[in-house]
């Protein structure tokens, strides 16, 4: 198949290339998704991670609460360890807008990055040309935005890739080669999201999503640029699978949906991530 040889050329190149990124800090990101019930718990968990990883060497970690919470957990402090996320914010700053949190409201909480795009959100209604707006006001705001992207299935012509390819291009439309450094993308499938360790993705297929990410992104910023970008994985990541996506899979980092709510699930994770050199 065209797409597979395409892919397979590029293969030898990017392999050099990844060597050269594992240079970099992973990235662990937690995404408490609409979790947990209540502040007490909230800051039980983040005070759990910020100590359990504050030692970990080679990982920069994001926790990402419900907006509620974010006032709450920034008085127990950020660290270049343990820093705050957001898991959504809007593209203007403030308005007759119900329900909606601008970065400018949330970089007071001292929370640098934002999710995008999250499918949890696309399939209340979000579309790509919005997931970029947002992206641009945020990354102008000097927040990192975490671009998710990631098909509902697979069939055996490969469409998925050209829907990723669609996600990314539509998302990224206005974003200059200069702003990619505050850019970085998260792969979840939709179909690995929410299950048992065994059913997320294996590290085959992962590691032939993520060149054909970066293959995208080479063709519309250039290879200097492009090259910086992290890729993350997501998707039922756990302690005893975490060391696989990133070794085997070639991701940058992960996202960690269901595990991030248990700080020793979490803490596993992380160190996993710091063992890859
Ligand atoms: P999961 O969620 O780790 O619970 O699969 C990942 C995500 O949705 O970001």
């Amino acid at each position: 198949m065209f797409l597979e040889t395409n892919i397979l050329n590029f293969r030898i190149f990017i392999t050099c290339v990844i060597n050269l990124l594992v240079m970099s800090n992973k990235i662990v990101i937690a995404n408490w998704k609409m979790n947990p019930k209540t502040p007490a718990e909230a800051r039980r968990i983040y005070k759990g991670i910020k100590k359990g990883i504050a030692k970990v060497k080679g990982v920069d970690t994001y926790v990402c609460p419900p907006f509620i919470f974010l006032s709450e957990l920034s008085k127990l402090g950020v660290t270049l360890k343990t820093r705050l996320g957001v898991q959504d914010a809007f593209y203007e700053e403030t308005g007759a807008y119900t329900g909606q949190t601008s970065p400018e409201m949330a970089k007071a909480y001292k929370a640098k990055l934002t999710i995008l795009g999250h499918s949890e959100r696309r399939i209340l209604g979000e579309d790509n040309k919005l997931i970029g707006r947002k992206l641009l006001h945020a990354i102008a705001n000097g927040f990192t935005a975490v671009l998710c992207v990631g098909e509902s299935e697979r069939n055996e012509e490969g469409d998925y890739y050209t829907f990723i390819r669609e996600e990314l291009e539509t998302a990224l439309v206005g974003v200059k080669r200069g702003d990619l450094k505050k850019v970085i993308i998260a792969y979840e499938p939709i179909w690995a999201i929410g299950k048992r360790a065994e059913e997320a993705i294996d590290t085959k297929a992962l590691y032939e999503m993520i060149l054909f990410i970066r293959k995208v992104l080479i063709e519309k910023f250039g290879r200097t640029p492009a090259l910086g970008v992290p890729i993350l994985y997501g998707g039922s990541v756990k302690e005893n699978n975490a060391l696989e996506f990133i070794e085997k899979g070639g991701a940058d980092g992960l996202l960690i949906g269901g595990a991030s709510l248990s700080p020793e699930q979490f803490i596993g994770i992380t160190k996993s991530a710091a063992l890859v050199k």
